[in-house]
């Protein structure tokens, strides 16, 4: 698990109100039906793992997880009468032979279990969309999310050292790794390293708002994209946290990470013309949030020191 208790006060006092909060296994039915029981309009499933190394030394626990899981979920939804629900998906089912930008048509080619999980079940969710007309199912195409909540109060907090690139630069700043490493410098970008699209964590929040909005709008199934439509190299984004932070971030460049693209960014403009959504927030304020985040919680939530 990746999530931690300490979080639930801490929205509990963002919100204004206590969250109910039942901590279950996605595969376990009994569970999962138990609480879909009470009532719900629609389900937001966020419940998978996500990091790809990991998914390579053990894929049938993704299968389990990711597959399984939101197999049990759709099946108890059924059962309870939820017919509405926004996954989680990522930009990583483009694959990496993609030329960005990305637009929700283009094949599909993930290169790791990780990805395959997250594209099975895409293609779960579509057929049944189509068997069954009265689901309304969208699958949202995350790209690079980065930031915190604004108040500091809630940010990512990766357990052991981190994979990705925003909470390893944080560390490298609050003083809890010495340097970060940038996975090569010789792609086919403008200063050779690796191009991404960062998306600020509330955009993201808000992309789930307006694919809930649409969904009471249209019944079926649609993939969209949320991203920004720009892409920003690792340098640019080292430069970005330095500038938002004050702190310098030491680094050396290092070998590629094997699986790498070179880019990646989104085309925006079904997001943008069907969820009336576009992200607003810019690199700045990325860094500057988590940075803000990482800042007031050197150790996050309490994890490893
Ligand atoms: C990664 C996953 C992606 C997943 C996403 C989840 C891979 C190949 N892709 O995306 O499938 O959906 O995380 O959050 O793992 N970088 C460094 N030094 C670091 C870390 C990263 O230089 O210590 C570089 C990478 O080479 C890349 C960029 O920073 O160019 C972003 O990396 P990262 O944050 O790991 O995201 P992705 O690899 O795009």
């Amino acid at each position: 698990m990746n999530a931690h208790p300490a979080v639930l006060p801490r929205l509990a006092q963002l919100g204004g109100k206590e969250p109910e909060f039942h901590q279950l296994d996605i595969r376990d039915r009994a569970a999962i039906g138990g609480v879909l029981e009470a009532g719900f309009d629609a389900v937001i499933h966020f419940a998978g793992r996500k990091a790809v190394g990991e998914s390579m030394s053990d894929p049938l626990g993704y299968w389990d997880t990711n597959v399984v899981g939101t197999m049990v979920l759709l099946a108890e939804m059924r059962r309870t009468g939820v017919r509405t629900l926004v996954f989680s998906s990522s930009a990583t089912v483009y694959g990496n032979d993609a030329v960005a930008p990305f637009d929700e048509s283009l094949p599909t080619a993930p290169i790791n279990p990780y990805g395959e999980t997250k594209l099975a079940v895409e293609r779960m969710l579509e057929a049944l969309a189509r068997a069954e007309p009265e689901w309304r199912i969208s699958s949202l195409r995350y790209f690079n999310p980065v930031g915190a909540h604004p108040s500091g109060d809630i940010g990512e907090d990766p357990n052991g050292i981190p994979d990705n690139l925003m909470p390893y630069i944080t560390q490298v700043a609050v003083g809890r790794r010495d340097r970060l490493r940038v996975f090569g410098d010789d792609y086919d970008t403008p200063d050779g390293t690796g191009v991404r699209d960062y998306i600020h964590v509330v955009d993201l929040a808000l992309g789930h708002m307006a694919a809930l909005e649409y969904l009471a709008h249209n019944s079926g199934y649609r993939v969209h994209n949320l991203g920004t439509g720009r892409g920003y190299s690792v340098l640019e984004v080292i430069t970005a946290f330095e500038k938002a932070s004050g702190r310098p971030v030491p680094y050396d460049v290092t070998a590629r990470r094997e699986g790498d693209a070179a880019q990646a960014w989104a085309d925006t403009q079904r997001a943008e013309a069907e969820l009336a959504w576009r992200a607003e927030r810019d690199i700045d304020a990325m860094c500057r949030d988590a940075w803000n985040w990482q800042r007031r919680n050197p150790n996050g939530f309490g994890n490893e020191p």
